[in-house]
């Protein structure tokens, strides 16, 4: 695979970098997004510290830069205020100056946390994302949100802060366990349902994570082609951007069912473009047919299409959704394959529908 580019305008504009061995490299690329860097502040996790921090490390030092390294324990309680304090602290006692940059490397755990501490610590230094999991690589490192979770819900508090970099080395798929892999399949059949109806015919044919890692190159170039449309539209997320969330409301609901153990993000979001192109059938927006082809495709990536949640996590997370606005309620569906079409209806009016369609 040859090396691919993306430029995104959004914040003071910058590159996404697609290349296998781009980590090793990373300290160069660094160098010249960053000229004015003395620090570098990684932060990762326990995982991915001992897969592929040392070499990061080492990239970054043959460019002469001051390397700190920070390592969290890996997991969604990781992104706590608590941690946000403790690199905060961290980097000030290293001497972190305006000029100075943390790189993210990891999934989105890391890239949200490290992400607003970077957007916070002396009013914002530099952000290098350099995420390794096939979820970070095509949603959460481009785009510049960045989050903590707080005791009242996720992603709470935090921040747009768009990165001056963005290194995707998909050698570092590798060692992703398969359900990890899986779940971020689910994003990126997401692009394909929303966007792009050839993208999802072509992972239609590709069922297995083989035949995925194959075209892993196009795969990411595609996802992330499409969110930087996206971003570049609409950075802050007040209009275009909520395209991103097809399946993400029910997919909310179906988390918290399971108290986000039970489901990942990756596997609720499958099951919740299922519900939802369903419910676009229900309503005569989406065209019939359409839940069948998702489900097929995301069952022959062994991801669930159907989750059995109380109804009273719908009606939470309907009611709770942030991208409600008094009674209403916008619901992201589908026309067809590769064509969206944000509706705004009365919540009552959606969740009698959906109450119909489980039987209740
Ligand atoms: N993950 C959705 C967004 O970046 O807007």
């Amino acid at each position: 695979m040859k090396e691919m580019t993306l430029h995104v305008d959004a914040g003071g504009g910058y590159d996404i970098l697609i290349s296998p061995g781009l980590l090793d490299e990373a300290g160069k690329r660094i160098r010249a997004a960053l000229p004015m860097a003395k620090r570098l502040f990684v932060v990762t996790d326990s995982n991915v510290s001992p897969l592929y921090g040392a070499r990061l490390v080492a990239s970054l030092e043959i460019e002469s830069f001051e390397v700190h390294t920070h390592v969290l324990p890996a997991g969604e309680t990781s992104k706590s205020a608590e941690n946000l304090m403790a690199l905060w602290e961290w980097m000030t006692a290293h001497g972190v100056t305006r000029t100075d940059a943390v790189a993210a490397l990891g999934g989105g755990v890391v890239g949200d946390l490290a992400g607003f501490a970077a957007s916070t610590v002396l009013r914002g230094v530099g952000l290098v994302q350099i995420p390794t999991t096939l979820l970070s690589q095509v949603d959460s490192s481009v785009g510049g949100k960045t989050a903590i979770d707080l005791p009242a819900g996720k992603n709470l508090a935090g921040s747009f802060y768009q990165p001056s970099l963005v290194l995707m080395d998909p050698d570092t798929l590798a060692t992703l366990p398969l359900p990890v892999f899986m779940a971020g399949m689910a994003e990126v059949v997401k692009y394909g349902c929303i966007r792009d109806a050839d993208f999802f015919d072509f992972l239609a044919a590709r069922p297995s994570r083989e035949a995925l890692m194959a075209d892993i190159g196009r795969i990411l170039y595609t996802c992330c082609d499409i969110k930087r449309q996206v971003v570049n539209a609409d950075e802050r997320d007040t209009g275009l951007r909520m395209i991103l969330n097809f399946g993400h409301t029910l997919g909310h609901a179906y988390e918290l069912a399971g108290n986000y153990v039970e489901w990942s993000h990756g596997q609720a979001v499958a099951a919740g473009m299922v519900t939802a192109a369903r419910l676009g059938v229900e309503l005569g927006v989406t065209a019939p047919g359409v839940p069948e082809k998702i489900e097929s495709v995301l069952a022959s990536l062994g991801l669930p299409t159907r989750i059995d949640c109380g109804f009273s996590y719908i009606e939470k997370a309907l009611g709770l959704d942030k991208k409600g606005a008094g009674d209403k309620v916008t619901l992201i569906l589908l026309e067809k394959l590769g064509v969206v079409r944000p509706l705004k209806l009365p919540r009552a009016e959606v969740l009698d529908v959906l109450a119909k369609m489980e039987g209740r």
